[in-house]
């Protein structure tokens, strides 16, 4: 669609803003604000264009009511002052502390041309996950055109991923877009050895790794997942799977394994990093610091991906090490294993 074609509609832009918090002087901030500013492209281009947009995000995995420590106030006021630092938006990012509704829909009445509306966290309705068309259509009444510039949401069916462009007239944001590109050149042919790397404590990224064992050449499993394996019988006799051994700790894999995976990652010709080996979040850096610092001493393709990767990476000095680095850890696994997602697929 050209610009104009944007020129005062009501845009709703579903963005991935979970991004991790911490607490700051008066409140939660923004920790890691690398997904907001992924955002940005796509909201210039429909603010410039005198687009009303209207953001629609979820964060954490709340119980399905209002809890304030997953709130998107302050991820508010996070792209405020991005958004005026980086693509010189001069308006107020407004913030509705209700998703759907009467004040929801006032809110995005006041909007002017050319401004920003965030919407409180999604999950804080059980519509959303379980993707209940009252809740869509609740939404789809904010505005007259749907965006997904969500890549790392887009591996899950609900409402704002699959249910919205069912309704609306919808496209792909720019840095869906971009993301879907460059992980589909991934597919054709990378070099082998390929390995990949998955770590975290999603139980997910199992089973889209276990949609890979044809694709892949050897996975290496480290943080909680290896004792979530009796799940998956498919990957448990699979010679290509290896699932690293905690430290007697539990905090980390154990010295033997991280010398192990050090050894086939060095050999890779492309490695996928899906996640942190250790907790990270209690420090424990030892082994994702040793694994992540071995594929870039391959001298293979490269790839990383999910928020916590990203913040190792942060953490560790090694995003500029990295080949590409996709936004979602279990997104870029889904898509690797099947090229498409259901969010990609929705828009068609
Ligand atoms: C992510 O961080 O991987 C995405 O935001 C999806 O979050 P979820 O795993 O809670 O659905």
């Amino acid at each position: 669609m050209s610009p104009s074609s944007f020129n005062g509609l009501r845009v709703l832009v579903r963005v991935d803003y979970n991004v991790s918090l911490k607490e700051g002087r008066n409140g939660l901030v923004v920790a890691d604000d690398e997904r907001i500013r992924l955002s940005l492209p796509t909201l210039q281009f429909l603010l410039e264009a005198g687009a009303r947009v209207i953001l629609l995000s979820h964060l954490g995995r709340p119980k399905k009511e209002f809890d304030p420590q997953f709130s998107l106030l302050p991820i508010a006021q996070k792209l405020n002052e991005l958004a005026f630092g980086l693509i010189g938006y001069k308006k107020k990012v407004l913030f509705s502390p209700r998703t759907i509704g009467d004040l929801a829909k006032n809110r995005a009445k006041e909007l002017e041309k050319g401004q920003m509306l965030l919407l409180e966290n999604l999950r804080f309705y059980s519509g959303e996950e379980e993707n209940k068309l009252i809740f869509t259509k609740r939404l789809a009444k904010l505005g007259n055109f749907y965006i997904n510039d969500a890549f790392s949401a887009s591996h899950r069916g609900h409402a704002s991923i699959v249910g919205l462009p069912s309704l609306l007239p919808s496209a792909a944001g720019l840095t869906l877009e971009k993301e879907v590109d460059s992980l589909t050149r991934l597919t054709n042919n990378p070099d082998r050895p390929l390995v990949l790397v998955v770590g975290g404590i999603k139980e997910d990224k199992l089973e889209f790794a276990s949609q890979m064992l044809d694709w892949a050449d050897q996975i290496l499993l480290g943080g909680l997942l290896p004792e979530k394996l009796a799940a998956y019988p498919e990957m448990l006799k699979n010679k290509k799977v290896f699932p690293g051994r905690l430290a007697a700790n539990r905090q980390d894999l154990d010295e033997k394994t991280i010398a192990d995976f050090q050894e086939k990652i060095v050999r890779a010709k492309t490695v996928v990093l899906a996640g942190p080996v250790g907790n990270i979040n209690e420090d424990h850096y030892q082994g994702t610091r040793v694994l992540f610092e071995a594929a870039i001493a391959s001298g293979g393709f490269v790839v990383a991906g999910g928020g916590d990767t990203q913040a190792a990476l942060t953490r560790l000095g090694l995003v500029d090490s990295m080949d590409y680095i996709a936004s979602g850890g279990g997104a870029m696994l889904d898509f690797l294993a099947k090229r498409t997602l259901p969010g990609i697929e929705a828009l068609k």
